[in-house]
């Protein structure tokens, strides 16, 4: 931490002085973090010295975590506020999940993820292991698996104790998921007799879900599941391991006469009942490790194993039904960081709302949650950007007590904190730079990047698996370096523009804000409509062409409205009408991207569209009427389970 400061500031700090920092934790942590773990501390501030007391070396990191942002420059130089910090987690279990099976994400990568997550408080790194698109950890006693099932691609297992070693450091736990029985498409692969149907099987390269699953009727199923997990106790000292469990779509179960027949002499009752019973058998090997077992919320049963914990995904009422059964559960819906979601909606979810149904018993099995990032979208090189600074939001969600939940101040809050991530190393703003600047292609000369980061800094990836339906036959092999993919997740000029909107209208509009508005959206269109012909060179216009048009329109329509609120004229009905179908259309899903400025939009046109209040009565009658006139539809609806298959 005092070299990152030392960079920052230009000081020499702390060699060989005394620093006048002050560490005590009052006992030394354990080898390796566990669920649980005291991580409470005090940090207090004052002119003599800077003191940080914890229970354990865990509780001291965290401490660290809240000190290294607390650093700040103001007229008189760098300080330290004076504070007095009493802190500690609201829920235990404060996960990030990477799947590193969709797109491979190297050891380098998660370690960068890691630094991130131990500045964010967050202690589980959540490793989806195992895909049908990739079986991304060796196996030393099968190794047909890694071999045939990874395209080269997966750990070794000295990176794995690696990786761990380098997550204790830093108080987080790593946890492995191997999905079974179904996602299982590349364990067979190199183990077609482990299947429900002969194969042959090849390691499935597009997205959706395959019906592979493995036999569990088989014994050398469990012959291979003892092993396996076995050697993977061996590297990964967490007590819990995840089994997946989730989308088992079953149809080779089905088509298989000599599964259907055991399901009936067995008295499963069906295939969720086969499922129960390997779940069981898969709990008995993990218990047999001293491990415990997690899955998705798909593993739900009367049959399950007590002492499993259950992963939510696919809505809130698998906390419930977990929790009554007397098991852990985790909450991830919401949190699934690849549905692109503003880092707002994430923030508003809450793993134990205030207007919760949950009893006080079942309340206390809740441990908390996890960011999910999937990477159907998402590269190594796009990693950094996907998860931060979103991830961060729901960090402070299962840290900080419920109250804290002012949206105005996490935004305020997140870029000092992407600059302390940038400080650790981290690349969400550097690659999607270089990404930018790629896709500009070699010729292009500042004005280009420019124009292109001018646009680009308005659009988003497309929301809710969009993309998915955008490119059907979108597949492992296909470069993401597309426009889509050097965007920021959340674009800050949308939000900044949307804002400055709202105060315009907030009150009667003043000259020189709508001319501020007027600068921005005429820079906007300048580079929206010179775009296409300055990257002719690069090979890769006609990808911008689309989103360049539709930032044009979006202007035109704006700077009208502006020019309207400027001149004190008012549009039209039919006007208004006209323009909120047009922004309707230039914001919706665009292929891979979307304009985010349907709410801003909306109200110029509208407000410039309707008499202007006089009076403060007035005034505030008019913001309702704004609001009605607008026909603003908002953020699109959670996509349901169903849909996303
Ligand atoms: C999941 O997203 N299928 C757990």
């Amino acid at each position: 931490m005092l070299r990152r400061w030392e960079a920052r500031t230009g000081l020499v700090l702390g060699r060989g002085h005394k620093p006048g920092v002050q560490l005590r934790a009052h006992a030394t942590a354990a080898e390796f973090p566990s669920l649980g773990d005291d991580e409470s501390y005090r940090l207090t501030v004052s002119s003599r010295e800077v003191r940080l007391e914890a229970q354990t070396t865990w509780g001291v990191l965290r401490g660290l975590a809240t000190l290294e942002q607390c650093l700040h420059a103001g007229p008189r130089g760098w300080f330290l506020p004076a504070l007095a910090i009493a802190d500690r987690p609201r829920f235990p279990w404060r996960g990030v999940l990477i799947d590193v099976c969709r797109h491979w994400q190297p050891l380098e990568s998660l370690k960068r993820q890691l630094e991130a997550m131990a500045l964010a408080k967050l202690n589980v790194l959540h490793l989806h292991l195992t895909e049908d698109q990739g079986f991304r950890i060796e196996s030393r006693l099968y190794p047909r698996l890694h071999e045939l099932g990874s395209d080269g691609e997966y750990f070794r297992q000295e990176e794995i104790r690696e990786l761990v070693r380098f997550a204790a450091d830093r108080g987080i736990r790593v946890v492995p998921e191997f999905d079974v029985p179904g996602h299982t498409t590349s364990w067979l692969v190199g183990h077609p007799e482990l299947g429900s149907a002969p194969g042959p099987y090849a390691i499935r390269r597009h997205w959706g879900v395959a019906e592979a699953a493995l036999d569990p009727t088989n014994e050398q199923v469990y012959v291979l599941l003892a092993g396996f997990l076995g050697e993977m106790a061996e590297i990964f000292p967490d007590t819990c391991v995840h089994i997946g469990g989730d989308e088992v779509k079953a149809a080779h179960w089905s088509g298989n006469e000599r599964i259907q027949r055991f399901i009936r002499q067995h008295n499963l009752g069906d295939n969720r009942g086969l499922q129960a019973y390997f779940n069981q058998r898969v709990s008995e090997i993990l218990g047999r490790l001293g491990r415990h077992m997690a899955g998705w919320d798909e593993v739900l049963h009367p049959r399950l194993s007590a002492g499993t914990l259950v992963q939510s995904w696919r809505g809130v009422a698998g906390l419930d039904e977990a929790t009554k059964m007397g098991c852990a559960a985790l909450l991830s819906n919401g949190y699934y960081l690849d549905l692109w979601w503003p880092a707002a909606r994430h923030y508003e979810v809450d793993p134990v709302p205030a207007g919760t149904t949950l009893t006080p018993d079942q309340q206390k099995l809740i441990l908390g949650g996890e960011a999910a990032m999937w990477t159907e979208w998402t590269s190594a090189e796009r990693l950094d950007g996907a998860l931060w600074p979103r991830a961060a939001a729901v960090a402070e969600r299962l840290w900080s007590p419920r109250e804290v939940r002012d949206v105005g101040r996490l935004y305020a809050r997140l870029p000092g904190f992407s600059a302390r991530l940038e400080d650790l190393g981290l690349l969400h703003e550097k690659n999607r730079d270089a990404m930018l600047r790629r896709f500009a292609g070699d010729t292009a000369g500042a004005s280009t990047v420019a124009a292109l980061q001018t646009v680009a800094a308005l659009f988003e990836p497309v929301k809710n698996y969009g993309r998915n339906l955008a490119q059907a036959d979108a597949n492992q092999f296909q470069p993401l370096t597309g426009f889509a993919d050097f965007l920021r997740v959340e674009s800050d000029e949308a939000r900044g523009f949307g804002a400055a909107v709202e105060t315009l209208l907030h009150d009667r509009p003043k000259v020189a804000d709508i001319e501020r508005l007027i600068g921005k959206m005429t820079a906007w269109r300048t580079a929206a409509k010179a775009l296409p012909a300055l990257l002719t060179a690069s090979g890769r216009s006609h990808e911008i062409i689309p989103a360049a048009k539709v930032l044009g329109q979006a202007c035109d329509i704006g700077l009208r409205a502006l020019d309207l609120l400027l001149t004190r004229h008012t549009g039209t009905r039919a006007w208004r009408q006209r323009n909120l179908a047009t922004i309707d259309q230039i914001c919706r899903p665009l292929g891979h991207v979307e304009l985010p400025l349907e709410r801003p939009l909306k109200l110029l046109v509208t407000a410039a569209s309707l008499p202007r209040p006089s009076g403060v009565k007035a005034r505030a009658a008019w913001a309702t009427e704004l609001l009605a006139a607008a026909r603003i539809r908002g953020l699109a609806a959670a996509p349901v389970y169903e849909q996303w298959l």
